[in-house]
């Protein structure tokens, strides 16, 4: 009985100047440029078995099947490995992250990322990392960064994703304040279709990000935080403004988000660099240098609401990984 079967790991990234906006829905190229930072901390390890057993295909995050709109996803990407090889064969696909999946941290950069690596090994494709990037994003834009390790650029309506600077330029730490209470998911395609669609911000959203985005790749390439951290606030808030305004709102910011958010601003009037920015959700990321790390991460730690902090740094490129690997 033929099976084919490969392992790959990619971590999640957190974009430093966001994206938020299609400019092609079908073909899911971005309407603005991103700059993100891949992240150790945050692991997704994903295995794929073509197996001529199986009738049809079949997806697991931990134990809980994927139905529907995610397990559609995920077949939409095989299916292009399939063409690409004529191979038939159905495919079980299990993925296993390292954090806390419940806590609606971002895992679909890392899981697309590892996913398509996995694919194309257990088919026998040589992909390059630039074709890799381009498969992942077809499925989440954010993926496409993924492929890469270290500080990543997507451009707007670019098919892949580029490296700016190596996992060592610079030894930044990520913080993560998991927030619990949260606005109830929205997935981020249909949020920014919304978005695009009703929010009056939207135009000044995608005539801004440009800008941002340059002042943010200046910074990872002079190693600059107050100047990286300067443009990472305003894409974030930017970002935010645009999905606020929309109607009905996309108002993901807790009480707790914003206690985060005022902590970060008395920690930098005391002397300790830290920089926030958020994604579709209310989890506050904070960007510090290691001799801050600690006490960051303590204040995080107090603010009502806050759970967990994650302490992460910067990350590898999505790699194949042998079966015994952990999540
Ligand atoms: O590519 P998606 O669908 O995971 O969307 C990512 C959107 C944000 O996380 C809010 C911003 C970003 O650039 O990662």
């Amino acid at each position: 009985m033929t099976i084919l079967a490969a392992r790959a790991v990619a971590h999640a990234n957190i974009a430093l100047a966001k994206y938020w906006g299609k400019h092609d829905a079908a073909r899911n190229l971005t309407a603005v440029p991103s700059l993100s930072l891949t992240l150790d901390g945050l692991r997704t390890k994903t295995e794929i078995l073509f197996d001529a057993g199986l009738a049809g295909d079949e997806a697991f995050v931990g134990d809980r099947p994927l139905t529907e709109r995610p397990l559609e996803r995920v077949v939409a990407l095989i299916d292009q490995l399939r063409a690409m090889t004529g191979v038939t064969l159905r495919a079980r696909v299990t993925s296993t992250n390292s954090f806390p999946t419940a806590s609606g941290l971002a895992s679909s950069a890392s899981g697309f990322a590892a996913l398509a690596l996995a694919g194309a090994r257990a088919l026998g494709l040589s992909l390059s990392p630039s074709e890799l990037s381009a498969l992942a994003r077809s499925a989440s834009a954010s993926a496409a960064r993924s492929v890469f390790g270290g500080f990543v650029a997507l451009e707007a309506g670019a098919e892949a994703a580029v490296p700016v600077a190596p996992q060592d330029h610079w030894n930044v730490v990520m913080l993560v304040a998991v927030v619990t209470r949260g606005a109830k998911g929205v997935a981020s395609s249909e949020g920014m279709g919304h978005t695009a669609r009703t929010s009056p911000y939207y135009r000044a959203w995608v005539d801004s990000a440009p800008e941002v985005f340059q002042e943010v790749r200046r910074a990872v390439q002079e190693r600059d935080l107050e100047a990286l951290g300067e443009a990472m606030e305003h894409s974030t808030l930017l970002m935010h403004a645009c999905m606020l305004a929309s109607r009905p709102s996309l108002f993901y910011l807790t009480p707790s988000t914003l206690g985060a958010l005022d902590t970060v601003r008395s920690l930098r009037r005391t002397g300790s660099a830290a920089y926030f920015t958020m994604d579709a959700g209310p989890h506050v990321k904070v960007l510090t240098l290691p001799a801050h790390a600690e006490q960051v991460a303590h204040a995080l730690e107090v603010v009502p609401g806050v759970v967990e902090v994650l302490s992460c740094r910067p990350g590898p490129a999505a790699h194949e990984v042998g079966a015994d690997t952990r999540p």
